[in-house]
């Protein structure tokens, strides 16, 4: 018997021991980052920890042949999960392949969020306007509910080899544990595509009230990290650059210490991403007079918010406009408060962090302004046409496969009268999708809400299309 108890506690002492490690280990410093390193991190890196936010890839396989119903559209059409034309039967933009216990796991990574599609081509920095974070939970989390066993894996894909087949089980295990400790299923279409309910999900991850705001926002661009001083749309973090971006890494349950352990591929991100990152030139043809008009009027009207662009000097002012002379949705910004602060104070992020909450919102820098439609923290104005005639806003407009429109810059809308005002209608791509993974954003819901930034809206006519075309060109 005592043999028995020692070699069990041996085996625990095992098992147990890399948390421990993880627990008191130094953290290590900060380094310059390497910003090729960071490239190929965006895109490809398991960011140090594969056992937060992956699958086996037998189940990734597998769940659209067992639950066509849920995978109306296969994976990239349901949630909006992208595929490099350059490597179709690799793994999606943003789950990269990962060894765990002998197997190949799609692990996901910062590609998932922060790097979209535009005219066909991949564009690292630019958001995924497609995806659909909070369905592609919905859909694994469904899947399981509904009894998904090893054999219905091997049945939809080939015989498993003994390592796949303990990935399988294992992921079942913890999946079906996760889902049994919460009350419901994630709320299955309230974020919807190309969105994110970031700041919540800290607060849920951190154990804090999530119920006071709605905090559903646009998947930013990441373009211009070098001239930002303050992250979030709040622009309520400053400090280490790093740590600022790890917080992502927190949604995914993955514990706070364990992406400080691994701050390494943090550093070469935050240099890819100050770097090399930059947004591709407007595609299609620009009225260089035109533009040159518009300039003029940018500097007069928006510059001393938004900055400027090359050719003239690069500047940001990294201003935190209230949100009362913006005008916009406040709930985001008001979502942010002493809670988070306090939850951070708790955690080995209070070294390096700072969180200041404001009632206000950051002007964001505009280079790529064209890739990152709808506008405003919230996505809720489909073009800058609309952003420019706040009293042309639709109420409501249909995300997913979005045409894009090259005149008025943003998703395209066919405007159609409805009940008190006017929305658009799901444009020609739309309708040749299954209606079912098309989400229609209303802009009266709590949260999405489509007011204020009139800035511009006083301009005249000519003054407003000569802007437009100026800011095709940043
Ligand atoms: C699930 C989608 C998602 C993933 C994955 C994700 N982000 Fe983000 N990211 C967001 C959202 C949404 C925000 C805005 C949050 C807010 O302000 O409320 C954001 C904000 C940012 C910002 C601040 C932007 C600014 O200008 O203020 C940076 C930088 C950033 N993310 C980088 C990263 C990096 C690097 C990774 C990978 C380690 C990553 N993100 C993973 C969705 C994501
Ligand atoms: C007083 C400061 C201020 C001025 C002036 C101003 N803006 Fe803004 N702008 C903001 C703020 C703050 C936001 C973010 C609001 C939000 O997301 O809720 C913003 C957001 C935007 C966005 C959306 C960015 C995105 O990624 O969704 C665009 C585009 C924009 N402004 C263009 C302009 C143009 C063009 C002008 C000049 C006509 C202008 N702004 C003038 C403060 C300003």
């Amino acid at each position: 018997m005592r043999k028995i108890a020692i070699a069990l506690a041996a085996v625990a002492a095992l098992a147990l021991a890399p948390f421990a490690w993880s627990a008191v280990r130094p953290l290590p410093k900060a380094t310059p980052g390497d910003a090729a390193r960071g490239e190929w991190a965006f895109l490809h890196s398991d960011l140090g920890s594969k056992f937060y936010g992956s699958i086996p890839r037998v189940i990734y396989e597998a769940l659209p042949k067992i639950d066509p119903d849920l995978f109306v559209e296969g994976w990239e059409g349901t949630v909006g999960l992208l595929h490099d034309p350059r490597d179709p039967s690799g793994p999606p933009i943003g789950m990269v392949r990962a060894q765990v216990l002998g197997s190949e796991w799609y692990a996901s990574n910062c590609a998932l969020c922060h790097a979209g599609m535009f005219a066909g081509k991949v564009v690292p920095g630019a958001p995924n306007q497609d995806l659909d974070i909070q369905r592609l939970v919905y859909v694994v989390e469904q899947s399981i509910r509904r009894g998904l066993t090893v054999a219905d894996v091997a049945r939809a894909t080939h015989p498993l080899s003994p390592a796949e087949s303990v990935g399988v089980r294992a992921f079942l295990f913890f999946a079906q544990r996760k889902i049994a400790h919460k009350k419901d299923g994630w709320f299955k279409d309230e974020t919807g595509p190309g969105r994110s309910d970031a700041l919540n999900g800290w607060k849920r991850a951190l154990g804090l009230d999530d119920g006071s705001h709605k905090t559903i926002v646009d998947i930013p661009d990441v373009f211009d990290q070098r001239l930002k001083a303050k992250t979030l749309y709040d622009g309520s973090i400053t400090g280490d650059e790093a740590a600022r971006v790890m917080l992502t890494e927190l949604q995914k349950g993955r514990p706070p210490r364990g992406p400080l352990l691994e701050r390494g591929v943090f550093d070469d991100l935050v240099a890819y991403m100050k770097g090399p990152l930059r947004p591709p030139a407007w595609p299609y043809a620009v009225d260089a007079a035109l533009a040159r008009a518009g300039h003029d009027v940018f500097a007069a009207s928006c510059s001393k918010c938004h900055g400027t662009y090359p050719p003239d000097e690069p500047s940001y002012p990294n201003l935190r406009v209230p949100v009362k002379t913006v005008g916009t949705d406040p709930e985001r910004a008001r979502a942010m408060g002493e809670d988070m602060v306090a939850a951070l104070q708790r955690y080995d992020f209070r070294d390096f962090l700072r969180i200041e909450p404001l009632d206000a919102y950051m002007p964001p820098p505009l280079d790529g302004i064209y890739l990152t439609a709808p506008y405003l923290h919230n996505g809720s104005v489909p073009t800058l046409w609309h952003l420019l005639h706040p009293e042309a806003r639709p109420v409501a407009f249909y995300r997913r496969f979005n045409a894009f429109d090259p005149v008025r810059v943003g998703l395209a809308c066919e405007e159609r009268t409805v009940e008190r005002g006017v929305e658009c209608a799901p444009d020609a791509t739309q309708r040749t999708h299954d209606p079912r993974v098309l989400y229609r954003l209303d802009t009266r819901r709590i949260g999405n809400g489509n007011a204020g930034h009139t800035f511009g809206a006083t301009l005249a006519e000519a003054e407003k299309t000569a802007l437009l075309e100026y800011l095709k060109t940043l």
